[in-house]
């Protein structure tokens, strides 16, 4: 049985949360005085200090894969939220994790992580829903028909779990052979459902829910040669077809035996030129010092080359964590201390090294915030009103902003935000969802009753 999530911090929100009353000008005549028309960023003097932070200004996120049991750690957790804006669940979401005996679901560990991340304003990518491996017993001893019920299912309950939490899924990992035959590899799937499974992991995926990004993801697809070009001539025909795909994930795990690839960019591109976007989704190279860094300035450059490069996540955050650490292919040594392929990173990113604001003891400067208004919902005397706000280029651990509402209109209810009032000006502080990783976003909502125009003007976000 699916047990839906029950969520103690309030993500999508809803007016029945924390109802706290706010009535607003309700005596008031005078009429409403405009003061700011739009969210009014404020700006930073200096280039970002963090992989996350330099990322966004370049449009992109930067994620770390997360395993749930490392989250208590303090060292872990205060690198993953000063460091990165996305998370990929490194287990956590896998079929042997999520679904060990058929229909008998299991979300806790990946909740945490989920938690963990939307807490702090992160993304999540959604890691994976059919795969050959971690793929428990009972789906391979299934004929075709109870497996394709299955596979249906499965990709249903988890993706419904996680509405709304996740930006992009890998809907489909690993589906081809290493080599030169460009064939399809055997699995449970494709031995019994056939080619066909794939393209119906990816109607049920978008059937599910509609706004998460669907990508297949696999290794060794990173160059150009006979693996990517099966995987190419399966988006160009799925694009072709209508069959919903969004996004390609490459792995790129990168070892003496299999570098980073010279036509890399020129593959990235090749993919997103044929209508889908790109993302680096498990990054890790096994090397140390200069040669190392020299790799991860080149993926970086390499993702900001192609415009529908949309970001990347390194497979871990220090080298003790890694799936491979003998081969230290992360950005962080056994200690967090900061890596020459970190500082590559970061300045491939356009970051500057060395500056960090987050530092304890560094005076930093306060961190800036904006926030735009969105009517979520109207009807005939009153609306929802919803404000997002999102952190600038450092992390931020709290925020304020003002509404001016008008005077025939009274708000009744604020969520996920705290509320004083002042005439027609109301204060919405944060709560819970205060700390923010640069260029992360959270928001708060609110029930006004009285009409539904003229819309509340959103003054300036002010962070600290
Ligand atoms: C790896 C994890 O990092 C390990 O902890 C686990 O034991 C095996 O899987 N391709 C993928 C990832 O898509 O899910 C794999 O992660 C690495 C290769």
């Amino acid at each position: 049985m699916i047990r839906k999530r029950t969520r103690t911090r309030g993500g999508g929100g809803t007016p029945a949360r924390g109802r706290l009353r706010a009535a607003l000008g309700a005596t008031t005549t005078a009429l409403l005085t405009v003061t700011a028309l739009a969210a009014l960023p404020q700006t930073t003097a200096h280039a970002a200090g963090t992989l996350g932070a330099a990322a966004a200004e370049q449009g992109r996120y930067f994620g770390a894969a997360v395993a749930a049991n490392h989250l208590g750690e303090a060292q872990y957790a205060a690198t993953l939220d000063r460091e990165f804006n996305s998370v990929t669940p490194e287990n956590e979401m896998k079929w042997d994790a999520v679904e060990p005996s058929r229909g008998s679901f299991s979300f806790s560990r990946a909740d945490q992580i989920v938690d963990h991340a939307r807490g702090k304003g992160m993304k999540v990518r959604g890691h994976t829903l059919v795969w050959h491996s971690q793929l428990p017993g009972w789906v391979s001893g299934l004929g075709a028909s109870d497996l394709r019920s299955a596979m249906n299912n499965h990709i249903t309950q988890v993706m419904t779990h996680y509405k709304g939490d996740i930006h992009s899924w890998d809907v489909v990992n690993e589906a081809f052979q290493d080599g030169g035959s460009g064939a399809r590899r055997s699995s449970p799937f494709q031995d019994r459902l056939g080619d066909g499974f794939i393209e119906e992991a990816f109607r049920t995926a978008r059937a599910t829910d509609p706004a998460a990004k669907l990508c297949y993801n696999d290794y060794n697809t990173d160059g150009v040669n006979a693996k990517s070009n099966a995987v190419y001539n399966m988006v160009k025909d799925f694009k072709s077809r209508g069959v919903p795909i969004d996004c390609v994930g490459f792995q790129s795990h990168f070892n003496p035996n299999s570098p980073v690839p010279s036509d890399y960019r020129a593959n990235l591109q090749r993919f997103a030129d044929l209508g889908v976007d790109v993302q680096i989704t498990e990054l890790d190279i096994e090397g140390s010092g200069q040669a190392q860094a020299t790799n991860y300035g080149n993926v970086v450059r390499a993702c900001l080359a192609v415009s529908r490069c949309t970001g990347i996540t390194v497979w871990g955050i220090p080298d003790k964590y890694s799936w491979r650490s003998s081969g230290t292919p992360l950005l962080f040594d056994d200690n967090y201390n900061k890596k020459p392929a970190y500082d590559a990173a970061l300045s491939a990113l356009g970051g500057t090294p060395g500056e960090d604001p987050e530092e304890p003891g560094e005076p930093g400067e306060p961190g800036a915030c904006t926030a735009a208004y969105t009517t979520a919902e109207q009807w005939s005397g009153g609306y929802n009103g919803k404000v997002t706000i999102t952190a600038g280029s450092t992390a931020i651990s709290s925020w304020s902003v003002n509404l001016t509402i008008a005077s025939s209109q009274q708000v009744v209810s604020v969520w996920n935000g705290s509320p004083s009032t002042n005439g027609n000006v109301m204060t919405v502080r944060s709560t819970w969802n205060g700390s923010l990783a640069p260029g992360a976003s959270t928001s708060f909502g609110f029930t006004v009753n009285g009409g539904t125009t003229p819309a509340p003007q959103v003054g300036t976000c002010t962070a600290s």
